[in-house]
């Protein structure tokens, strides 16, 4: 299919939204409504032209290497938006026009718009869809014949007008030609004192042009979100969507329900997905894992047959056969090499743990290089941040760390050392060293009796 020009409305406030941000950077599966609209459009258009005013620093900001951008200072309704537009068109060829606000309509869909709009030799197409409540969508009326007419928006509508099932999608193909002659003559005398894009319609059949529409198959795609309640019902078909992909592609989800995936996650076959999971951002899932309950993976790569349960990762790569949890919290640049088992309540953060080396309970691990075969025993705890500075520590392979250790970084623990239980360990540990830091233990005999007698233990 040959390209078009696509010109897409994000200069709205979405004052129902009533939110700081512009309407269109509000995220659904991991990414802005705008992003959806953009993606839908990645292989039918190569020339994408925003329409930005409110909050366009930060659209611009998030967009800015793939698109172009029209400035509306004034948002003074849709046509307005699109006339905002026409010094970057060449005013030959086909114009999309979409809106930044109605995330689900796929690439199929617009093609299909496209389709349509080239076989009828069309001066424009409508995108419609029969809703069972059209409430606030524009309405598609025809004549008795079925041809069309006009849009009229629902502020604008009679109550007979009101009843029409059939809606404007806001998404349309227009001959560049015909949409410059009648944006000129779009007026904004009506309910809301806009220049509404949708009166081009009726100009256009008024000039005795042909006029298509394009019915969508799925009417739910064409819901637009303008409140938080539309936000979170295209959020959840949106979801619905993904996790049928993955089960079809050989996913377990135990619970979709509860299954929450953004769009760029990909999960490999017999993977098993338990309920409260939430898979988010860029996240790339092994096969044969086991993932959840109750787990958030966030922007991390997770190998093949790993298993993580009740616990929190956040920029992390996992390496294949890894075991993390329950209730572990993973921070960025953590690395777990093959087989590495990460236990109950333990925190790491910017480490490299080598190959079946374990930490299986009550750790905190941060800023440190970790052998392969090493055992951080339960409570070790790595102390990198001195207040002013984080400092690096070193564990070799095969070094044994026992429990309730303190690691004061910067600290080289040598391959093969073996620190002791309680160890607060400063210096350096050579290889293959025992290394004892703690307290010599003192034994009274008889002296215990003495404060029991005090009744110092009653509070226990
Ligand atoms: C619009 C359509 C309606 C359709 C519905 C589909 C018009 C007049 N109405 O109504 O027929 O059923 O979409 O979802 O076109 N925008 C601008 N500048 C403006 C006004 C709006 O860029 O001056 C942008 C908004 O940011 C938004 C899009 O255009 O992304 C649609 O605007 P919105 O106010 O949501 O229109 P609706 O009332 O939903
Ligand atoms: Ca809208």
């Amino acid at each position: 299919m040959t390209d078009v020009t696509a010109v897409i409305l994000a200069a709205g406030e979405g004052k129902r939204m009533r939110s700081k941000r512009p309407k269109v950077l509000h995220e659904i599966c991991g990414r802005p409504l705008l992003g959806h609209v953009l993606s839908a459009l990645e292989n039918l258009s190569s020339a994408k032209i925003v329409v930005v005013g409110h909050g366009a620093a930060e659209v611009k900001a998030l967009f800015g290497n793939s698109v172009q951008f029209a400035l509306q200072e004034e948002q003074l309704g849709t046509g307005h938006a699109v006339m905002q537009a026409v010094p970057l068109l060449s005013g030959r060829g086909e114009v999309m026009v979409l809106c930044g606000d109605t995330p689900l309509l796929s690439s199929e869909t617009l093609a299909g718009l496209l389709k349509e709009h080239r076989q009828t030799a069309a001066a424009a197409t409508v995108l419609t869809a029969c809703v069972p409540n059209p409430f606030g969508y524009g309405r598609i009326i025809r004549s008795a014949s079925g041809a069309l007419e006009k849009i009229v928006e629902e502020k604008d509508a009679y109550a007979q007008e009101k009843i029409v099932a059939e809606i404007n999608t806001g998404t349309y193909v227009f001959a560049a030609e015909a949409l410059l002659d009648v944006l000129k003559r779009l007026s904004n005398k009506n309910a809301q004192g806009e220049y509404y894009l949708t009166d081009c319609i009726a100009l256009l059949i008024g000039k005795g042009l042909m006029v298509s529409s394009f019915c969508l198959e799925d009417y739910r795609h064409a819901l637009g979100v303008n409140d938080r309640s539309q936000l979170a019902q295209a959020s959840s078909l949106l979801r619905q969507q993904i996790n049928q992909r993955l089960m079809v592609s050989g996913v377990t989800m135990v619970d979709p329900a509860t299954t929450y995936v953004d769009i760029d996650v990909r999960v490999g076959a017999d993977t098993i997905l338990f309920p409260n999971t939430s898979l988010r951002g860029t996240v790339e899932v092994g096969k044969g894992c086991t993932i959840g309950p109750n787990t958030e993976i966030t922007d991390s790569i997770i190998g093949d047959y790993v298993t993580v349960r009740h616990s929190v990762l956040n920029g992390c790569t996992l390496a294949d056969n890894v075991t993390v949890g329950p209730f572990a919290q993973l921070r960025p640049a953590t690395v777990l090499r093959q087989g590495v088992k990460v236990g109950n309540f333990v925190e790491i953060k910017k480490s490299d743990i080598g190959n079946n080396s374990k930490i299986s309970h009550l750790s905190y691990v941060g800023d440190a290089q970790v052998g392969s075969h090493a055992n951080l025993g339960a409570g070790t705890i790595v102390v990198n941040y001195d207040g002013q500075e984080k400092h690096c520590t070193v564990i070799g392979d095969q070094a044994f760390v026992g429990c309730n250790s303190n690691l004061v970084a910067p600290v080289t623990i040598g391959k093969g050392a073996f620190v002791a239980a309680g160890s607060t360990i400063t210096k350096d540990v050579p290889p293959g060293a025992l290394s004892l830091a703690r307290a010599k233990q003192v034994n009274k005999n008889g002296m215990a009796a003495r404060f029991i007698e005090n009744g110092k233990n009653d509070d226990f």
